[in-house]
């Protein structure tokens, strides 16, 4: 007491302030800021999952982070089971500040029926698209997938023309060369027996992308490099990741390999700038960009008009265009093998299918007349898509409260919506 009097004549505090602080033990006061943030951690979890199912507690601090490093089929597919809306609390973000480290939670609502899925993609004007935190950092936030309104739109209208029937039916040589190659591969390194065949699917899907993009613009050596490198950046786009980016981390990796797979495309455009300068005919669809470009300029282009794309936005669309194709369609693609195996009769009716559109000579070069007569394989490949989506989470955040249903308003944070059909 004597202490506490002395000190009060000094102290700018009022004297009964002082007195209730000096009383206090430092670990008394850690331990009381400790609890009151840990429970104001459950509490926010409360409001925010109100009635939804979900883990009745949230892990203190940090919710389901740890979950979500190591992210599992069976921990999505038993969330979707849980009801049509269920919920997950991830801590996502925090910002390094000279004093302190803030943390902030990410809200997860999942949707798994097919109307609330709808639903939500049909909501532009409560819910806007999101990526994955390292999203930006690996493909660079200047990428075209992040542009939004006028710019988006048209850099859209600058990719149209590369999916006309015409230009789909220019790359069709480039992709049967590398089927035809892959398929005599796989005879001869599966003769002693079966193989597990999802990497191989990957492997084909990456070069039969790379030659429709960069033709042969680009070396079957490199091809194996865009291969490994592109695996480093799945890979890193979880849907968490540590907000940094240390040195010889996954994002760090992957970082890495985008700078070197874009410094193959810028190469391959320059090679093909100079190709189509000479007038020669397209045969990727890199050529085909390049050469709308230079016909826009001169008024003599076959559609619209497009604006002019640097080497480098020209490399970072075929950076996001080769992440669906060697992830999503290996996906898809390694259920329809599997279903075809399962299903020898469906196999055979494809078989036959394939022999007819090539009037029985098995060695006729594929076109788009062929295609387009392929009936039966088009059903085919619809059915495993709506068996299997290869995309299983389609993430949105909610810009204002959104009620998804009656009963609950999802208030802010990521929405995903997920297709789960029933199988
Ligand atoms: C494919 O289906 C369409 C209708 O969806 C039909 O008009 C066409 O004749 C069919 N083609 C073949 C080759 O069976």
């Amino acid at each position: 007491m004597a202490n506490a009097t002395q000190y009060t004549a000094s102290s700018p505090w009022h004297p009964f302030l002082w007195r209730f602080t000096a009383d206090l033990n430092p670990w008394t006061v850690i331990l009381t800021i400790l609890l009151v943030v840990l429970v104001w951690d459950q509490v926010r979890y409360q409001i925010k999952k109100q009635n939804l199912p979900g883990p009745r507690l949230t892990f203190p601090l940090i919710g389901a982070f740890f979950d979500s490093l190591n992210p599992t089929f069976n921990g999505y597919l038993s969330k979707w089971e849980s009801g049509p809306l269920s919920c997950v609390s991830v801590f996502h973000k925090y910002h390094l500040h000279p004093l302190r480290v803030i943390t902030r939670c990410r809200f997860v609502v999942l949707a798994s029926t097919n109307e609330l899925s709808r639903k939500i993609l049909n909501s532009p004007h409560f819910v806007e698209p999101c990526v994955v935190d390292a999203g930006r950092k690996i493909l660079k936030p200047t990428n075209w997938v992040f542009l939004d309104g006028k710019a988006h739109v048209d850099y859209r209208k600058g990719l149209n023309g590369l999916f006309t029937r015409k230009a789909l039916g220019i790359y069709l040589h480039q992709q049967e060369q590398v089927y035809d190659k892959a398929f005599k591969k796989w005879l001869e390194i599966s003769k002693d027996g079966a193989l597990p065949f999802a990497t191989h699917f990957r492997d084909v899907n990456v070069a039969t992308s790379l030659r429709t993009f960069c033709g042969s613009y680009i070396t079957d050596e490199a091809i194996d490099r865009i291969s490994e490198n592109y695996w480093k950046i799945t890979v890193a786009l979880e849907l968490v990741n540590i907000p940094i980016v240390l040195p010889y981390s996954k994002v760090w990796y992957a970082i890495q390999a985008r700078k070197e797979v874009c410094k193959r495309f810028e190469q391959a455009a320059q090679l093909s700038r100079s190709k189509m300068g000479k007038g020669e005919e397209p045969s990727c669809m890199m050529d085909r960009w390049i050469k709308d470009m230079i016909a826009s300029q001169k008024g003599t282009q076959e559609g619209p008009s497009i604006r002019d794309f640097s080497d480098e936005e020209i490399a970072g669309t075929f950076l996001s265009f080769l992440f669906a194709s060697q992830d999503a369609t290996s996906s898809a693609m390694t259920w329809m093998f599997q279903y075809l195996a399962d299903r020898p009769d469906v196999f055979e009716k494809i078989r036959q299918e394939q022999i007819a559109v090539r009037d029985g000579d098995l060695s006729k070069p594929v076109d788009m007349d062929m295609v387009e007569k392929m009936n039966y394989t088009r059903w085919m490949v619809k059915e495993v898509l709506r068996l299997r989506p290869p995309v299983l989470m389609v993430p949105y955040k909610a810009k204002k409260a959104f009620p998804v249903t009656s009963d609950y308003i999802v208030s802010k944070g990521i929405c995903p919506s997920s297709f789960g059909p029933k199988f």
